[in-house]
């Protein structure tokens, strides 16, 4: 009895499984098989919550404020303020060149203090093209000329560079006037006057035409000039410890950038003013003959711009060099005397004036 019930179950079991087979309904869960190889590990949880606070230490010594670097030019002495103060009276923290080109590739390597240190970086010339330009451009500014914030003590006062610079515009000549080498990377000619053409005339090319301005280096070293005059570099350039730092700034590190007549006396002793001599004067005298001359004849206007023409070259080379003294170079002779002269007088030759 007991196997016929046991047989009948099965067989009942066995119907059962067929039915659940045909009505396509699952049957009862088998038992679980062992488990699988371990997973890899799921991420971190969130962050428990903060323990309680601890008990408080015992107070520290307090800060020395001279342990800070920042100390040796963030003081309060008024230096830095009044540095400050002076070069922005200057034309480096007011002209309005660096917002007009500071942004340009072609001209951010002297018009924006940090297109400069990027060339010095780079080790390429401030001049020409650069790889790219800020659409906020600084000025020439105290980071442009020293470096600042690099190793935040007051070593950083070290100025951006004081490398022999190459003259861009003038293959071979090199100026090396010690601190004043920092000067002559932006404040070099650009270019050269061009040759005449076949005709025997220059090409006047834009209003903006001459070596660009800000070419005292060139000037220093007797370059730049048009026509037969050979030029060579001056007393000025050779003689003068660090040139333009020792003139435009002084033994007071003076960041108003003028010239200093007390730099002078230390060679012409009881000079009192720049045109003690007479060579600023002789220099403005000769240069309103010259300007007369050329508007007379139509290559400059009123307000000093050339004309844009075709130009018979001795002519071209007299409005050159009357652009390149008069707008340009600025110092009335005293960056280099002889040259200045030269050049001013043989245009005025040229022009059938002078003596
Ligand atoms: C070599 C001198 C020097 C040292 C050292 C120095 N700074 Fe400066 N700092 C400057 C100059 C220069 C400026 C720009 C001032 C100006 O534009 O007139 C400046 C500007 C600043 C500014 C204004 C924002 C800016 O970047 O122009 C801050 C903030 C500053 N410094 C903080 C510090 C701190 C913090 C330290 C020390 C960790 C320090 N500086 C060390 C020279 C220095
Ligand atoms: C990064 C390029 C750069 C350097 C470096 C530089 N200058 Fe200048 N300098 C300029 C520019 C650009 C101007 C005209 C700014 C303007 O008009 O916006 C200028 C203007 C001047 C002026 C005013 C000229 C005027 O027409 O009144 C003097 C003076 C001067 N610089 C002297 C110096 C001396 C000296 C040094 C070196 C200690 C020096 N510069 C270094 C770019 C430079
Ligand atoms: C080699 C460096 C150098 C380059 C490159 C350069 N400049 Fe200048 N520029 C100067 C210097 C230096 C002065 C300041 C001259 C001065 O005042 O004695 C100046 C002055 C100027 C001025 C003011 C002139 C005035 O008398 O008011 C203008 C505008 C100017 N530059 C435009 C440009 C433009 C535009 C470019 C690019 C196409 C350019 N510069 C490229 C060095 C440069
Ligand atoms: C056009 C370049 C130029 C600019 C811009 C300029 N400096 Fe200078 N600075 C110089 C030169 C060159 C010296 C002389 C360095 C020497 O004799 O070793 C100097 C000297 C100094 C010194 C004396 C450093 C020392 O070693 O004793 C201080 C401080 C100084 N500059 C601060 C500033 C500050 C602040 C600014 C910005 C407001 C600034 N400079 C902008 C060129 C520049
Ligand atoms: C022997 C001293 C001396 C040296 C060296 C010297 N300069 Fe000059 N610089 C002068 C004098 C003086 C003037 C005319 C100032 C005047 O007549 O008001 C002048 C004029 C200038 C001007 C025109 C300033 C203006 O207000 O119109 C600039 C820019 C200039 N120099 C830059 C330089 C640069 C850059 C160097 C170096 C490459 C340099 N100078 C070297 C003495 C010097
Ligand atoms: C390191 C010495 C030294 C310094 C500093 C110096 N000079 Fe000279 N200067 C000379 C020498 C050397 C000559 C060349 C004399 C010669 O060739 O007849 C000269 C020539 C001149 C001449 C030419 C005189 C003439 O009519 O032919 C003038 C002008 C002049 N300097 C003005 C200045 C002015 C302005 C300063 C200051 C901004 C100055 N010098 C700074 C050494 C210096």
């Amino acid at each position: 009895m007991k196997h016929k019930h046991l047989f009948i179950g099965l067989l009942l079991l066995i119907a059962a499984l067929a039915l659940a087979a045909c009505a396509g309904t699952s049957g009862p869960e088998g038992p679980q098989g062992p488990p699988g190889p371990e997973g890899p590990p799921g991420p971190a949880g969130p962050a428990g919550p903060a323990g309680p606070a601890g008990t408080a230490g015992e107070a520290g010594a307090a800060a020395e404020m001279g342990d800070l670097t920042c100390t040796e030019c963030h003081n309060d002495s008024a230096v830095m303020a009044g540095i400050s103060n002076s070069w922005s009276e200057s034309l480096h923290g007011s002209g309005e060149a660096t917002a007009y080109a500071g942004s340009r590739t072609s001209c951010t390597g002297c018009h924006s203090g940090g297109g400069f240190s990027a060339a010095v970086e780079a080790g390429v010339s401030p001049v020409g093209e650069q790889e790219s330009a800020a659409a906020n451009p600084s000025r020439p500014d105290c980071r442009a000329c020293h470096q600042v914030h690099v190793t935040y003590t007051g070593e950083d006062w070290a100025l951006e560079t004081t490398e022999a610079v190459p003259m861009a515009a003038f293959e071979g000549e090199t100026f090396d006037g010690g601190k004043g080498n920092l000067c002559a990377n932006c404040h070099q000619a650009r270019r050269g006057v061009d040759e005449p053409n076949a005709d025997g005339d220059v090409e006047v090319t834009s209003t903006h035409w001459g070596p660009h301005h800000g070419p005292q280096s060139a000037m220093l070293l007797g370059l730049a000039g048009a026509g037969e005059v050979e030029g060579a570099p001056s007393a000025h350039a050779t003689m003068v410890e660090d040139t333009c730092v020792a003139c435009h700034m002084g033994d007071g590190k003076v960041h108003t950038f003028e010239p200093n007549v007390a730099a002078c006396q230390e060679c012409h002793s009881g000079m009192e003013t720049f045109d003690d001599t007479g060579l600023q004067t002789e220099v403005q005298e000769k240069l309103d003959q010259l300007e007369e001359a050329l508007v007379a004849r139509g290559w400059l206007d009123e307000e000093g711009h050339p004309a844009v023409e075709a130009i018979p070259a001795p002519e071209a080379y007299a409005l050159w060099n009357w652009i390149y003294i008069a707008h340009e170079d600025k110092s009335l002779g005293v960056h280099n005397p002889t040259y200045t002269r030269a050049l001013l007088d043989e245009s005025l030759a040229t022009l059938g004036l002078g003596e």
